[in-house]
């Protein structure tokens, strides 16, 4: 426990994160009968199909092989039949994404990585803002 994680190895992390969010958005855009709701989550799908190719071109250019998995958080979450309950945990798993962008190390980043991972992080610091406030138009 404890063990510092690579660049890569958190690249490949969030990739597989951002795999589930794709399956994740598209399928809340589809099940929400509001249209505000649905027009959001298709926005933050594309920005989640946006980020996965990009981290793959990042990762392959350091020459790693990028993960071709997807993490389990799309099943779990999907298995909600509350949209209420999705949302509330689709926020957790992007702040478990927002955090997990704070233990790479800048140092070992190039600028175009950090940029790309600053971006990330506000996107999904906003995500959150967005989902809170549909829990609190119910
Ligand atoms: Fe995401």
């Amino acid at each position: 426990m404890g063990e510092k994680k690579t660049t890569v190895e958190l690249m490949n992390e969030l990739l597989e994160a951002e795999r589930s969010g794709v399956i994740i958005y598209e399928q809340m855009s589809f099940l929400s009968s509001r249209k505000d709701v649905n027009r959001v989550f298709c926005m933050i799908r594309n920005n989640e199909s946006r980020d996965c190719g990009i981290l793959h071109s990042l990762i392959s250019r350091r020459e790693v092989k990028p993960s071709d998995n997807m993490n389990g958080f799309a099943d779990k979450l999907l298995a909600l039949e509350d949209e209420k309950e999705r949302i509330e945990l689709a926020i957790k798993g992007c702040a478990w994404v927002a955090e997990k962008i704070t233990e790479f190390s800048e140092a070992d980043l190039t600028e175009e990585e950090r940029d790309f991972l600053v971006g990330m992080h506000r996107q999904h610091i906003w995500n959150i803002g967005v989902m809170r406030e549909f829990l609190n138009l119910e």
